[in-house]
């Protein structure tokens, strides 16, 4: 969680920030960013890693949360970056991100896309299928030019998650299969093209994960598959990219490994398989989104209407909902909220809280204790800074919310809210054919 407390007025403040003269200030819904545990997250990683003494590379997942203020961030705390479309590179692109350290996903990645990454001189791209190889190669012929990629493949490893985020099992539309030599295919066409560097493999195993054991496997069996390309092509691999996954807490249900536990864990398998089949030990690349910018998130809202129905529930709406937070209508995803202008009030009513859309199913939460609520009270709801306002829409219309960075006692706007007019902005008039 991040660095809450609660001052003397009974209100909540975060990183020094009493939220209720946030909500002044900005209105609500309002995403609430501390960005001293973005950094320490960051470094939690970065440390472990040193500590192995392995050259490593942690490259932030912006799709968790991506825009300018915050890839300035990611930035400063030496990260890489994953990007997943043109619009996320276009965003490390307008943050200034450092180029050689941006890694290009995308399992359809088109042409335009291909063409900026390339004309950009990214670091390198995660190739995911046989199409993309070929679109890659014309290119750079086209342009004259040489490109780093990994090969990402899927290991057949199911983590333990929710289902629609599982990556890396067998009937996935990710990457090249390991098991059917598609894996082994892709890598022979692309070591026979003068432009295209293969520097080793990426998998990503799943989303939201609580243990290390479904890394370790991958790790295993990427390895194993080098091993025998390496006997028949004499491929060595000189970075292995491992993915995210790294799971955090969102209620007490949520018990997360620290970072350096799963960084440990992964390290020590590279060494173990790197020993295995006699490779010098490879960079080691991973790729964690949620786990720097989960738990660094406070989503803030006004509490508006009420319904009581006896004996069954009370319903607490809030002016946000499944157009700032999808994952619980999405995923079933479990959050805590608190009434952040009556921290020190008894919790003395358990009330479900409703968004705002026209959607039985756009609930923010089942069942949590609070003090009595009234219309204007503040309800803030925790580890909302990964896949929060990335996965905002405009569903009902809905501007997308604001978000704000608070660090040292002091507040700023990094994403404006959106007006009405911008809504609408990109409507044209109907004009009768
Ligand atoms: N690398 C790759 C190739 C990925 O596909 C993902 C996530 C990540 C890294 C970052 O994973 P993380 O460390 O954030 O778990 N919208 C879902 C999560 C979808 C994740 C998709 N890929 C959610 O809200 O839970």
């Amino acid at each position: 969680m991040n660095h809450t407390t609660i001052n003397d007025s009974g209100h909540l403040e975060i990183a020094g920030v009493d939220v209720v003269d946030l909500a002044n200030t900005y209105g609500t819904p309002l995403f609430i960013y501390d960005v001293e545990r973005i950094r320490s997250n960051a470094r939690g990683f970065v440390s472990a890693f040193e500590k192995q003494g392995v050259t490593a590379q942690v490259a932030y997942a912006s799709k968790a949360f991506s825009s300018i203020a915050m890839l300035q961030v990611a930035k400063e705390e030496g990260l890489s970056l994953d990007v997943v479309s043109q619009g996320e590179l276009y965003t490390a692109i307008q943050a200034e991100f450092p180029k050689d350290r941006i890694h290009l996903h995308g399992n359809n990645k088109s042409l335009e896309e291909l063409e900026m990454a390339i004309t950009e001189d990214i670091g390198c791209i995660v190739v995911d299928n046989f199409h993309e190889i070929e679109l890659l190669h014309a290119l750079l012929e086209e342009h004259g030019k040489e490109m780093d990629v990994l090969l990402r493949v899927t290991p057949g490893i199911e983590a333990h998650t929710h289902d629609y985020i599982l990556t890396g099992q067998e009937d996935s539309k990710f990457g090249f299969d390991l098991w059917n030599g598609q894996a082994e295919q892709a890598l022979m066409r692309m070591l026979g093209m003068d432009r295209v560097h293969v520097k080793g493999l990426h998998c990503h195993i799943g989303s939201q994960i609580f243990e290390t054991h479904g890394f370790v496997l991958a790790v295993k069996k990427l390895f194993e598959a080098l091993g025998s390309w390496n006997e028949l092509h004499g491929f060595v691999p000189e970075i292995m990219n491992l993915g995210g996954g790294f799971g955090i807490k969102y209620t007490d249900e949520d018990e997360p490994l620290p970072l350096p536990t799963y960084v440990n864990q992964l390290v020590e398998e590279v060494k173990v398989q790197s020993k295995r089949f006699d490779f010098p030990i490879p960079e080691i690349w991973i790729e964690p989104g949620r786990a720097i910018v989960g738990d660094a998130g406070t989503t803030l809202y006004t509490v508006g209407a009420s319904k009581h129905i006896p004996n069954v529930r009370t319903y607490v709406s809030v002016d946000g909902g499944m157009t700032d937070n999808l994952r619980p209508a999405l995923y079933h995803a479990k959050y805590e909220a608190v009434a952040a202008n009556k921290m020190l009030e008894p919790k003395n009513e358990t009330v479900s809280v409703a968004g705002k859309c026209c959607e039985s199913g756009d609930m923010l939460i089942w069942d949590v204790d609070v003090p009595k609520l009234e219309s204007g009270d503040l309800l803030a709801t925790f580890s909302t800074g990964a896949y929060g306002y990335s996965m905002s829409n405009h569903y009902n219309r809905f501007p997308k919310a604001a978000v704000v960075f608070v660090e040292n006692g002091q507040h700023q706007l990094v994403i404006k809210r959106e007006s009405y007019q911008e809504v609408t902005r990109l409507d044209l008039p109907y004009e009768r054919l």
